[in-house]
């Protein structure tokens, strides 16, 4: 074999994986598929393969293939599209902001007049009381028990609290356990900090218990992360029963728990929060993002007792403190009940567009209430292949390879909510499903 063609072949797939069409943790083809289509010969793959693992493009495993290592680009998965009239924007979970609006503009302006020299100025323990407060108020309406002012932190969204939380209980070359499919969010956060991440696999009630004790045993993470609502990105939401015993599991190997519970205000009942069960191990993360907007970047971590002082550390260390003017806009909202009832006309919104995603795409296992579908592609797609096509027709979707640790995936994830009109969000699913049905050369992988 020469030498220049496996380089050449390695050069190949790094310009595969700068395009994104090979994007990070996903599985590259096997030896011989990719020798068949480069015209090569599998020991020539293989040694491509063997340079790229040397320069930590790529990371091989016995029996489970070679992966695509590197930053998750969140850019990639998730489009903040200003133009509505243009794009059918199904990548990115926000609530259906035109039904939010009046209501934001009626509590800043309520909240104008209130604005006093201590509002804004720097405050002690990452925010007021008063804002602290509006923390307890919302995880507790969504199954948080034992939220207080003292041990309810503020932060910049949820984002944010993950960031810290990671920051504060890790170290590099930690390992962290995530659901086998995550938020993209989370790769992009322990790739930045140099952190290990492990799979815990999946049933339709969320993490499974077998799994997770087996990652516990072997790979002995320092923190486990748990998204237990309406999951991005699959949508199965964990049930009580379930919780209770991750709880356990997570009790029996002292390893810190961090529970993102941002969708919890989408269960048609609250479900209890797997931190009740945790109280010395489990922090507690959501945002108002979701259900009100998340410009507002108003996020809360309810911390261990003992755990406090840390994570307050590290928020001064980090932000000093999240903007006590927008704490301010969201405790009118939450004080006045106001927050409550746009979470559940978001909640209401999303039932009907999961109806209409029922009619024209008929998804299995259909949802009932999330904001998004986890969808299987016709075998005649293959992923990103789909995205590219799909956005040549001004459809934004995600492909299901940004969300997954280090599994294949022939799913893409569409959010039912950032498209505001009805009439544009059916025209748009239509149009998806057209494509998806489309046979294509297009439909076949690249060409080199
Ligand atoms: C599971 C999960 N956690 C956190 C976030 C970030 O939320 P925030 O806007 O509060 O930072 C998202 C946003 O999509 C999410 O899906």
């Amino acid at each position: 074999m020469s030498e220049a063609k496996f380089k050449q072949i390695a050069e190949t797939i790094i310009s595969r994986i700068t395009s994104g069409y090979y994007p990070p943790n996903s599985k590259l083809p096997p030896h011989r598929v990719l020798a068949d289509e480069l015209n090569t010969t599998p020991v020539t793959v293989a040694k491509a393969y063997q340079r790229l693992a040397e320069q930590n493009r790529v990371e091989s495993f016995v029996g489970r293939g070679t992966f695509v290592c590197g930053e998750s680009k969140l850019s990639q998965v998730i489009h903040a599209s200003e133009d509505d009239a243009t794009e059918f924007n199904f990548s990115i979970l926000q609530p259906c902001l035109s039904h939010n609006i009046a209501a934001l503009q009626d509590a800043f302006q309520k909240t104008a007049p209130r604005i006093t020299p201590q509002l804004i100025g720097y405050a002690e323990h990452s925010g007021h009381q008063q804002h602290r407060q509006v923390g307890v108020e919302w995880a507790a309406r969504y199954g948080l028990a034992g939220g207080t002012v003292e041990n309810t932190l503020l932060t910049d969204g949820a984002q944010n609290a993950l960031a810290l939380l990671l920051e504060a209980l890790t170290k590099p070359g930690d390992t962290i356990a995530v659901e086998s499919l995550t938020y993209p969010g989370i790769l992009a956060i322990a790739s930045l900090m140099r952190r290990e991440v492990i799979g815990v696999e999946m049933d339709e009630n969320g993490m499974t218990p077998d799994s997770l004790q087996q990652v516990l045993q072997t790979a002995r993470p320092k923190v486990v992360i748990v998204v237990p609502s309406h999951q991005n990105p699959t949508g199965v939401t964990m049930p009580a029963a379930r919780r209770e015993i991750i709880a356990q599991l997570i009790r029996d190997s002292n390893v810190w728990l961090i529970e993102d519970d941002i969708y919890g205000f989408l269960n048609p009942e609250p479900i209890p929060a797997i931190c009740n069960w945790l109280p010395e191990q489990g922090f507690h993360v959501t945002s108002l993002s979701k259900a009100i907007s998340p410009a507002l970047r108003c996020g809360f971590i309810k911390a261990p007792d003992a755990q406090v002082d840390t994570i307050n550390a590290h928020i001064r260390a980090n932000i000093w403190l999240s903007s006590p003017l927008n704490y301010q806009v969201a405790a009118e909202l939450v004080s006045s009940g106001t927050a409550f009832e746009l979470a559940q006309r978001q909640q209401r919104l999303a039932q009907q567009r999961q109806q209409i995603v029922q009619e024209i795409l008929h998804p299995a296992p259909p949802h009932q209430y999330g904001y998004h579908i986890w969808l299987k592609l016709p075998q005649h797609w293959q992923p990103e292949r789909f995205v590219q096509e799909a956005a040549k027709q001004h459809l934004l979707v995600s492909s299901g390879s940004y969300f997954a640790v280090r599994q294949p995936t022939d799913h893409i994830r569409l959010s039912l909510m950032s498209i505001n009109s009805e009439a544009r969000f059916r025209e748009g699913l239509t149009q998806l499903k057209a494509l998806m049905d489309t046979y294509t050369t297009s439909t076949l992988p690249f060409q080199v």
